[in-house]
């Protein structure tokens, strides 16, 4: 059972493009359509347009497209149904009953309404009996009520049921327990995941509690435990305390390990402090970070598992062009424990005396060898000089060098001469990795949704624009399918979206991209592409279409023509090697 047309038209008449884009992205006008930051790939000047004319957006740097559903769809990892039910809700639409839920999911508004309830309970058990000993730990960790307020900390109690009793009241059902990440299952019960833990509930930037962070009282194991992945979250998504962070960013981000190093931070007034939720920093942090700022501030855990994490963050935000310095904690093992040894002015003082990250990253390595022995000189070298061959820029490369003699008293000439030579290596099979890609590119390889355009390079351009004209202009739907048979299209993409649509652009209506089974993810961005290469040029009337049409249907022609001419010429081959046989 799919949603009628007629409910998705009225979805997308009230959800204008713009204004659901805008709630995301902020947009410029750009003539009539808008542009923006797209907030599927990293960059910085803006490649994404929202076109409103034709309900669409395409972004021509990492090429994503699509209509309003597939925008949702993707900002908010949702599945279809639940996209279009989200739109639904926000115009005020009910959802017909028999619309497509997918088969019982438990819901993300249902997960987040649970969420914030299992939160009041949670900072509720806290200042009761039941959580004197989750209180008695926050204030030996120096938390104070307005901190544990601010944040919504709370205590889960040593019960098994106490949350599970209380949401079945609610309301909730065990399903919705279990699938967010509140409850277990133990034979036909549900039992309360979170036991014996003072709580820290994790909010999205609506102000949402998507998830929970649960620590033990002292040494138990787990220390902590983290809500997995549910429909309302996505562990390696969200950052801690971001929801307050993004109010203060002018100064950059600092970026802790612990929920703990965050708390403390914000309560000495360094309101700026995220942390990721147990996990390695990836790219979709960076990207997430980098809607909000171009600077971040590292202040890991100063053991080795901190400073791998360092490193690893330092690569994953620099690819995303985030400009990243280190903070130097010196013997406090984390930022919680430098506040509470040092004081707020200290770490002030620290922020002002970070380290740039190439600086940070040389220290570490001279730091690693003991070189008192020649073997461990050479690899210190070695190490160096592959590390300074990795900088972009050749002056850059040079003072790097210098502060290397200067540190080392290694000779500067020697240094240089290496890196460069590295330098060359490098950007050579740089370079060889970039031709391959070029290459397979160029043969299509790459293009898993038109495949044939290498092999039909002639005419597959007008067939995207004939598409294109289509998608933008339904109205031209039953002039064209009169001059123009699917079989006549030589790709197969547009042949079968050809086909596909037909029904609709008999009836001149528009074709919804984003309807449900009809189109894969990459097909539809495809169709976004064409749809914004016609509105960029705007010249989208019947004569450009018939014009269009007109020179695909002779290069058709012409390309018939040009086989049987070389059906000829091997018959001429085969007749003039039968004469000169014959003359021996
Ligand atoms: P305190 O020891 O209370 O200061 O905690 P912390 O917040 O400083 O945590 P720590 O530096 O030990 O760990 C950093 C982060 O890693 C924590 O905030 C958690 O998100 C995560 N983490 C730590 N221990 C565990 C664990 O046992 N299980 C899981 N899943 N995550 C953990
Ligand atoms: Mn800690």
């Amino acid at each position: 059972m799919a949603f009628s047309r007629d409910f998705l038209e009225e979805i997308k008449q009230r959800n204008s493009i713009e204004d659901v884009v805008s709630q995301y992205v902020p947009l410029k006008r750009a003539g009539s359509n808008m542009t923006g930051l797209c907030p599927f790939h990293n960059e910085k000047t803006p490649s994404f347009v929202v076109f409103p004319r034709s309900e669409s957006f395409y972004c021509f740097g990492c090429g994503e497209g699509g209509d309003v559903v597939s925008f949702i769809m993707k900002h908010e990892s949702l599945e279809y149904p639940d996209a279009v039910a989200l739109l639904a809700k926000r115009c005020g639409i009910q959802v017909p009953d028999d619309a497509p839920m997918k088969s019982n999911a438990v819901r993300r508004e249902r997960i987040i309404a649970m969420n914030r309830d299992a939160a009041m309970f949670f900072h509720t058990t806290l200042y009761s009996p039941a959580g004197e000993k989750g209180l008695e730990y926050f204030k030996s960790r120096r938390l104070s009520d307005a901190t544990i307020k601010h944040f919504g900390l709370g205590y889960a109690g040593d019960s098994w049921n106490a949350l599970s009793d209380y949401l079945h009241e609610k309301g909730y059902s065990d399903r919705e327990m279990t699938t967010g990440f509140l409850a277990g299952e133990k034979g036909k019960r549900v039992y309360d995941y979170f036991r014996s833990r003072v709580m820290f509930p994790i909010i999205d930037l609506s102000g949402n509690v998507v998830a929970f962070g649960g620590r033990a009282l002292g040494d138990a194991k787990p220390k902590y435990i983290n809500s997995s992945d549910t429909p309302a979250f996505r562990k390696s998504k969200y950052l801690f305390a971001l929801n307050f962070a993004k109010l203060n960013t002018s100064g950059g981000l600092i970026m802790c390990e612990g929920y703990m190093d965050v708390i403390s931070l914000h309560q000495a007034g360094f309101t700026n402090a995220v942390a990721t939720l147990g996990t390695a920093v990836n790219a979709e942090h960076a990207k997430t970070i980098s809607h909000h700022t171009d600077s971040v501030m590292l202040a890991y855990d100063s053991d080795s598992a901190g400073k791998k994490a360092t490193e690893r963050a330092i690569n994953v935000l620099g690819e995303a062009g985030i400009n990243v310095r280190v903070i130097d904690l010196g013997d406090s093992k984390d930022p919680d424990e430098f506040i509470k040894n040092h004081g707020t002015a200290a770490f002030s003082a620290k922020l002002k005396t970070t380290k740039e990250r190439i600086d940070y990253q040389i220290e570490e390595i001279i730091g690693k060898y003991d070189v008192s022995g020649p073997d461990q000189q050479e690899k210190r070298m070695t190490e160096l000089t592959a590390f300074v061959a990795t900088l972009y820029s050749q002056p850059t490369r040079e003072i790097y060098c210098h502060r290397i003699a200067q540190l080392t008293g290694l000779s500067y000439e020697g240094l240089a001469r290496t890196v460069e030579v590295k330098r060359r290596a490098l950007v050579k099979t740089k370079k060889s990795e970039n031709d391959a890609i070029d290459i397979r590119r160029a043969a299509g390889y790459r293009d898993n949704v038109n495949p044939d355009r290498v092999r039909f390079s002639d005419v597959s351009a007008i067939e995207e624009a004939i598409i294109g004209i289509l998608l933008v202009r339904p109205d031209l739907g039953t002039e064209c399918l009169k001059k123009l048979k699917a079989d006549e299209l030589n790709t197969e993409f547009c042949r079968k979206v050809y086909r596909a649509f037909e029904p609709q652009l008999a009836k001149g209506e528009s074709v919804i991209l984003s309807e449900d089974g009809a189109l894969t993810n990459a097909e539809q961005s495809e169709l976004a592409r064409y749809m914004a290469a016609r509105q960029i040029l705007t010249n989208n009337g019947s004569s450009v279409l018939t014009e269009l049409i007109n020179t695909l249907k002779e290069k058709n022609e012409r390309r018939k023509a040009d086989e049987s001419a070389g059906d000829d010429i091997d018959a001429l081959g085969d007749y003039l090697k039968k004469l000169r046989e014959k003359k021996k």
